[in-house]
């Protein structure tokens, strides 16, 4: 194991304790970190004993600690991947120099804006999902929830971590931010859009870490590509936990996928009404719901043309997906991409410069990977007969940064007016009848190996423990 420091106050492999200035600084975040959690963590959780994994080391086997604790006694600390000796710089203007250990002064206001507005990603997400807890589904999912709050709330220091020890008084100011920016606030609202929407209920959660916790896994590996080392060494620990959240929201989507064509095929029925009344969520609806969280998700890339994302790109600051295994020149000077635009009432493809395209050429990885999942999730509905498929719609489908912005697409792909959007608005994206149906299903299930009607039983429990097991000790 790589030295994880649990003695400390604020557990850590950074060799805190040898930098008094710093520990002094992150001692007096943590009780305003405790109080955020307080206030904003999952409602009514405080004194449960929750089934929870912690990190106790960086090694790839095995960092993964099970255990009863309680969430506000987590061990939240500052985790890297170990350091790579002699590692240099990959792609962008730099190519071959080391990578920095520190940051060039030059580049300090970009990386600064960059940490942050991941950083902003994290409490917001708790505290979109605060209120999820008092209407799970079983025991086992609420334990799922639970887990993911807490390493978003980690999450939050790895990016707060970086503040403090790179960005002096800059960056102790922007962690006390991060704590006073509140999701779906009118007046400190969190900086991007998805994370200011609620998530209101379980089917939003599971679409939610399908979705743009997927986001998160793409941001991540954009910046584990980073020529500022201790940034690529953080967000590589932190997809180790990501990948939970997004097996969190795609087992979740199957498993009401499951319990929907189980009914269907009971009833023998494809009518929502009837399989509403049977206490199920017709596949239309899902339908919905995916055309939202998809399409509020590939908002989160940004514009496609961006004059930022070439500087991010040819300074170091920021790489593409999987950039060490592209067999291109890592400099992409010269090269272009297409990008979509809306002309005469059509949408066509346009050539520009690739640097200025890397938004868009990040959308497409992540378009690529979400699609994946959802062929999955296909193959659920066919194993059971039934002919309905679901789709995620087009890209320029309901899209509000970019060029693309406001203008009325079809989920097919069809540049229409006005007034067809309003005629089929409620068929492609969730009604307030469907939130409020589903809403009406939500209500907490959490006897140990019970489900609630709505969802089936996951095929097994967590760190191979039975699916009956008791994730959460009530106190
Ligand atoms: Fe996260
Ligand atoms: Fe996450």
């Amino acid at each position: 194991m790589s030295g994880i420091n649990y003695s400390d106050k604020i557990p850590n492999n950074v060799n805190l304790s040898e930098d008094r200035t710093l520990q002094r600084a992150l001692e007096q975040w943590q009780p305003n970190y405790l109080s955020w959690w307080n206030d904003m963590g999952p409602e009514g959780s405080h004194t449960h004993d929750i089934y929870l994994r912690t990190a106790i080391s960086v090694d790839p086997q095995g960092w993964a600690h099970f255990g009863h604790v309680k969430m506000p006694d987590y061990r939240w600390g500052i985790f890297l991947n170990p350091a790579e000796a002699n590692r240099k710089i990959h792609f962008g203007d730099h190519k071959g120099e080391d990578a920095w250990q520190d940051i060039p002064g030059e580049y300090r206001a970009n990386l600064r804006r960059i940490i942050v507005t991941q950083g902003d990603t994290e409490p917001a997400s708790v505290e979109q999902q605060r209120h999820l807890g008092l209407t799970a589904p079983s025991m086992y999912d609420l334990r799922n929830l639970f887990q993911v709050n807490v390493e978003e709330g980690r999450h939050l220091w790895a990016m707060v971590y970086l503040l403090h020890k790179y960005f002096g008084r800059d960056g102790r100011e922007e962690g006390e931010a991060l704590l006073e920016r509140r999701s779906g606030q009118q007046d400190n609202p969190r900086i991007l859009q998805a994370f200011n929407e609620q998530t209101p209920d379980w089917l939003s959660f599971f679409m939610f870490t399908y979705f743009t916790d997927r986001d998160g896994k793409f941001q991540l590996c954009a910046l584990a590509e980073s020529a500022f080392d201790p940034l690529a060494r953080t967000t590589k620990f932190m997809l180790t936990e990501e990948a939970h959240h997004m097996f969190v929201g795609e087992s979740g989507v199957s498993r009401v996928i499951q319990r929907t064509c189980q009914v269907m095929n009971e009833l023998k029925t494809d009518d929502p009404a009837k399989l509403r009344a049977a206490g199920v969520i017709d596949l239309p609806t899902i339908q919905r719901y995916l055309n939202f969280h998809y399409s509020v998700t590939i908002d989160l890339f940004g514009a496609d043309e961006s004059s930022n994302a070439a500087t991010f790109y040819s300074t170091g600051l920021k790489g593409r997906y999987e950039e060490g295994k592209r067999m291109d020149d890592h400099v992409l000077k010269g090269q272009t991409y297409r990008i979509l635009q809306a002309q005469n009432g059509q949408l066509t493809e346009k050539e520009v410069p690739m640097l200025n395209a890397l938004n868009e050429v990040l959308r497409d990885d992540y378009i690529k990977d979400s699609m994946a999942g959802v062929e999955r999730w296909n193959k659920v509905i066919e194993k059971a007969g039934i002919p309905f498929r679901l789709k995620v719609p087009h890209k320029a489908f309901h899209r509000n940064i970019g060029a693309l912005a406001g203008v009325k697409v079809s989920p097919d792909g069809r540049v229409i007016s006005d007034a067809e959007w309003r005629d089929f608005r409620d068929q492609w994206l969730p009604t307030e009848g469907d939130r409020a149906f589903v809403a009406s299903l939500m209500g907490r299930v959490v006897e140990p190996g019970k489900f609630a009607n709505w969802i089936a039983p996951p095929v097994m429990g967590i760190n191979r423990q039975p699916v009956d097991f008791e994730y959460v000790r009530f106190n």
